[in-house]
């Protein structure tokens, strides 16, 4: 692989509250891209974090009776170890209120100032501080910001203004000739809405202060959205160590959820365009969780903590329905229920009883050893076929990977499971082992079976990590399988001989508590 970098960001969250579902949700599907990304041999960077300053944090501090520091700095922990329990894979995590972060932002937004694309006016409006983001008349219902269930508060102050309304057309330009906004459902809703023509943006605050300063005019606060969405090239080094940001630069893909699909495909692009720096790859912004049809949000506690989920799905488990249950562009509808059905069917029954089923045939027929890999004479048309569906589900897993689908990925990737399973039943090995004549037939089938427990693991590595890497030393194989590359080791025949399979306890217990 070239030296390039497969940089991959998702939005620093606001930690005035603990992480919910929502906030994992994107976090899963891009650890699922990039640990995929690194086994097909890509260096990637992966990037997460914290949104710190504004209104929302400082109100929030307020609250509590400490400084927004102290507060933010209380609450970092409870994200970072979210993260970790999920073995989520980032390469850094950056907060908005680290120096590296703070000392680049105004030389951006200076840069957009020199340039002339910023001017003083007046702001005359309503702002949602849920949102951290002015909103018109029409944006409300009953008088409320219906995102938040907030009445805005009125504002009439001085404020630099961003010339956004000079970009629409080479934005729509952006949208036309390529994948810059995914999916293409969300692509056409932001090129209608910019067709219609952009306003100018307000990006400086004055009523308070918890934020970056203006550096022409310390009056001023850079608005929080403004400051966020620059975590994105301050992380990699923009401006202090611009050769690293230009092998990192541009990100290959930037999720985001639908909420934010506005300021990530419209004002970040034309930011950049501002200062001329390349804009990303693509924007993916994926669907909503709900609970009872609401949004589930911090505010309203319609949350069980990815903490409860995780101790009785595991990580794994956690996971892997997030990414499988719901088409990941649309909105999806969570519940204890569908959680625990998809767990014992895809995960206990499906992964789990195949190993469990495969490990015990070859402890109880070859002593736990593996025999000699067959050779090409040896093979049968259900062997062949077992190798063909595993190539074709390979192949269509990565296509999946490619168009950013983790849900259509792990279908394809369960088509193997599934034919696995199948060949079990098909070959019946407790019959062959019932005769000596039949003892070489019986080697090859349980070696095929023990080979295709190893090529799911390397497959299945990226969304059940902790599965994956159980597997592997069950097979008696060493170290972690994240460390293993799809180009030199997804070819059936490599599984050694003679090496000792160990049994365990089922790798995903069954939920028997299903409501
Ligand atoms: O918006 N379903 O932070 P945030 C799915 N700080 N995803 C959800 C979700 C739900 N119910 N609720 C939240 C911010 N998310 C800004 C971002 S980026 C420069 C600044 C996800 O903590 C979704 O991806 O309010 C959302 O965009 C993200 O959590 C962050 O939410
Ligand atoms: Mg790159």
């Amino acid at each position: 692989m070239s030296d390039d970098i497969f940089y991959v960001t998702t939005p620093i969250s606001y930690p005035n509250d603990v992480p919910h579902r929502g906030h994992a949700y994107t976090t899963v599907a891009a650890d699922f891209v990039c640990r995929f990304r690194r086994m097909q041999g890509h260096t990637v960077h992966f990037l997460t974090g914290t949104d710190e300053h504004g209104q929302k944090l400082m109100q929030s501090a307020v609250a509590r009776g400490i400084t927004p520091k102290e507060f933010v700095d209380s609450m970092i922990p409870r994200w970072t170890e979210v993260w970790s329990a999920l073995d989520i894979s980032n390469d850094d995590f950056i907060r908005t209120t680290d120096a590296r972060h703070e000392e680049a932002v105004a030389p951006f937004v200076q840069a957009m100032y020199d340039r002339g694309h910023i001017y003083l006016g007046t702001y005359k409006g309503l702002y949602c501080i849920g949102c951290e983001a002015f909103k018109s008349p029409d944006e409300l219902v009953d008088g409320k910001c219906p995102l938040h269930d907030l009445v805005p508060e009125e504002v009439e102050e001085e404020n630099y203004f961003f010339k956004l309304s000079a970009f629409a057309e080479r934005l729509i330009d952006l949208y036309e000739k390529g994948h810059f906004v995914l999916p293409e459902t969300r692509r056409n809703e932001v090129l209608g809405k910019v067709r219609q023509g952009l306003d100018d943006l307000s990006i400086s605050r004055v009523s308070f202060d918890w934020g970056i300063p203006v550096p022409w005019d310390a009056r001023h606060v850079i608005y929080v959205w403004v400051d966020a969405l620059l975590n994105y090239i301050t992380a990699i080094g923009y401006p202090a160590d611009m050769d690293r940001f230009d092998r990192t630069w541009p990100a290959n893909v930037q999720f985001v959820g639908k909420d934010i699909l506005w300021f990530h495909t419209v004002i970040w692009p034309a930011m950049l365009m501002a200062v001329g720096v390349e804009v990303p790859e693509t924007v993916f912004a994926h669907g909503f969780l709900q609970v009872g049809g609401e949004k589930m949000s911090k505010s309203k506690l319609t949350g069980i903590s990815p903490h409860d989920l995780i101790a009785t799905f595991g990580s794994d488990g956690y996971r892997y329905y997030f990414m499988r249950e719901f088409s990941f562009g649309l909105d999806g509808e969570f519940s204890w229920e569908s959680m625990a059905a998809r767990y014992n069917s895809d995960l206990a029954n499906d992964l789990g009883n195949l190993s469990q089923r495969v490990l015990a045939m070859i402890a109880r027929y070859l002593d736990g050893s593996i025999p000699k890999p067959p050779a090409d004479a040896e093979l049968d048309d259900s062997d062949r076929s077992l190798f063909e569906v595993q190539r074709e589900s390979f192949a269509r897993v990565t296509e999946a990977v490619d168009a950013i689908n983790p849900t259509d990925a792990l279908k394809f990737a369960w088509a193997f499971v599934r034919k696995a399973n199948a060949y079990v039943e098909e070959v019946a090995p407790w019959v062959l082992a019932k005769d000596e004549s039949t003892r070489r037939r019986l080697e090859v089938v349980l070696y095929n079976l023990a080979d295709a427990l190893r090529l799911l693991a390397l497959t299945v590595a990226p969304i059940v990590p902790r599965a994956a890497d159980e597997l592997w030393r069950r097979l008696g194989l060493d170290g972690s399988v994240a460390d293993r590359r799809y180009s030199s080791d997804l070819r059936w025949g490599l599984l050694p001989e003679d090496s000792q399979v160990h049994i365990g306890d089922p790798l995903f217990p069954r939920i028997e508590d299903a409501a």
